[in-house]
């Protein structure tokens, strides 16, 4: 795993255990479709950094076989899951809790390959007192 995480980052407000909770469902999306794939390099790279309209940028992005779906909005589906034992729920929950926060949270390739899944939440409006 590589992390990339920026030093400048404008302050958000949020519940940490869902965003915890977000992060970690992705990751382990991320996990599994690396495991499934028996060769090539595994690599998880997460990455944070201030976007446009002053958001936090927060992407994982994985090695694995990436989305098997041309429109990737389809894994947002409540129950939609290509694992055997999935539940098809992590994606789902995790765009409602992003939503929630008011920032956005969306899916496409990696490259060269593999999956890339990102989200915005923006910034404190406002100061920390
Ligand atoms: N990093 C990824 N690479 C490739 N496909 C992915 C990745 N992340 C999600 N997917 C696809 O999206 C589907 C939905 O993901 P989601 O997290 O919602 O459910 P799940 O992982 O199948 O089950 P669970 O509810 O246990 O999380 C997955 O089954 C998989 O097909
Ligand atoms: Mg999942």
């Amino acid at each position: 795993m590589q992390t990339q995480l920026s030093g400048d980052l404008p302050l958000i407000e949020g519940d940490r255990v869902q965003l915890q909770q977000v992060l970690l469902n992705l990751m382990i999306n991320a996990l599994e479709a690396m495991s499934f794939a028996s060769d090539g390099i595994r690599d998880l790279q997460i990455q944070t950094q201030r976007a446009d309209s002053d958001c936090v940028l927060v992407s994982v992005r994985d090695s694995g076989p990436g989305f098997a779906l041309e429109n990737t909005e389809q894994v947002f589906a409540p129950f939609y899951t290509s694992k055997p034992t999935g539940l098809g729920m992590g994606l789902s929950i995790s765009r409602s809790i992003i939503d929630a926060h008011g920032g956005r949270l969306w899916a496409s390739s990696n490259q060269p390959r593999g999956a890339a899944v990102q989200f915005t939440v923006p910034a404190c409006s406002t100061s920390p007192s």
